[in-house]
């Protein structure tokens, strides 16, 4: 495992982590996520990425409980939250960015994940309604008093990240320094081209999501939807149909024989191909179970095979498929 600065910031995070969406609190019990994280672990990750949304709060709870469960020394790990959608009805609670929330919102979180800090808090989407200086200095804010190391965000346009970063420069304020994008074979557009100024202009880094585009690049979804996946989770429903997507699933079926030659699963193929990219610092896998881990952890083999010719020919299985 390779470990890769977060954008121009001094801190080294692991090419290959770990994240709950759906799975902690929904999925796995908490015997089955202590043990996905100490496989990510054992395959040296040091990122675990959480939300203060993911499962209203249980994802965060069952981190906490892992991770005091696992007793791993605060300095070795990174642990994430995000904030935006809110747990709770309100008018400060939902879809919001403001002061009140954010610094809330911190010390729920904390609480939950029994930890003193996060090294990583994301605004998990943008907020049109709160002022933008508003948000910066309450993440300015969240760091100074300590609870959390870094701020980012998450999904947010090339504009509003290069506003956020000024207005934190003029002020002298701890300034964004990475952003949580999807990114996987289908979904190129925004980290390799919208953010494309950002990488030298603020020196961002990338913690990318869903490499795996939910599961439909493990080539699993070809016969339809397998009764233990994603997929059928009634919540997930909104995924069912890019998840059987004809056209997408044939270009899958067309990098098998590339897996096959480089001797690695598809799942491993996609992991590796979003973690080649030099922009990208770390990727964060999801798993519903550890051998999924340990699959996916065998990604980091592939990564030194994916020479320009590779690149090209997986460009060539799946062009017009990708947005
Ligand atoms: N910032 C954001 O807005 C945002 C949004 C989404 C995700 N994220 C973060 O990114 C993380 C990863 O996203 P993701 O979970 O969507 O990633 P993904 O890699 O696209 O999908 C992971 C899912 O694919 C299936 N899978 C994984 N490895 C497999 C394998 N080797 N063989 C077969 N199936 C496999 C599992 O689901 P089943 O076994 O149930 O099919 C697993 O839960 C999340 O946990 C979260 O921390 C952030």
């Amino acid at each position: 495992m390779k470990y890769k600065r977060l954008g121009s910031s001094g801190l080294k995070v692991s090419e290959l982590s770990f994240g709950s969406w759906v799975t902690y609190g929904n999925q796995l019990d908490m015997g089955t996520a202590r043990e996905c994280m100490a496989a990510a672990w054992d395959g040296g990750m040091n990122f675990f990425d959480n939300a203060e949304v993911y499962a209203g709060g249980k994802s965060e709870e069952i981190m906490g409980e892992a991770l005091k469960k696992l007793a791993w020394p605060r300095l070795k790990y990174v642990v994430s939250t995000k904030f935006y959608w809110g747990i709770t009805d309100g008018p400060n609670e939902k879809n919001t960015l403001n002061r009140k929330y954010l610094l809330h919102g911190i010390d729920a979180s904390l609480k939950r994940l029994q930890l003193d800090y996060v090294d990583l808090v994301f605004c998990h989407r943008p907020d049109p309604n709160t002022p933008l200086e508003e948000t910066v200095y309450a993440m300015h804010d969240m760091i100074a008093r300590g609870k959390a190391l870094y701020w980012g965000t998450s999904e947010w346009g090339a504009n509003e990240i290069r506003e956020a970063w000024q207005i934190a420069d003029r002020h002298h304020l701890h300034k964004p320094v990475m952003e949580q994008p999807e990114y996987n074979i289908f979904h190129r557009e925004r980290v390799e081209r919208e953010y494309a100024p950002l990488y030298d202009q603020t020196g961002l880094g990338l913690t990318t999501w869903s490499p795996l585009a939910s599961g439909l690049l493990t080539g699993k979804y070809r016969g339809g939807v397998p009764p233990d996946s994603r997929g059928a989770i009634s919540r997930m429903q909104f995924l069912v149909a890019s998840l059987t997507d004809p056209a997408k699933n044939a270009a899958v079926g067309s990098l098998e024989p590339i897996a096959q030659e480089l001797n690695c699963s598809l799942a491993q193929l996609a992991i590796a191909w979003c973690a080649r990219n030099p922009r990208v610092s770390t990727v964060i896998t999801g798993a519903s179970r550890a051998s999924q881990v340990r699959e996916n952890l065998g990604a980091v083999e592939v990564i030194p095979k994916l020479t320009p010719e590779v690149m090209r020919r997986i460009d060539a299985a799946t062009a017009g498929k990708a947005d």
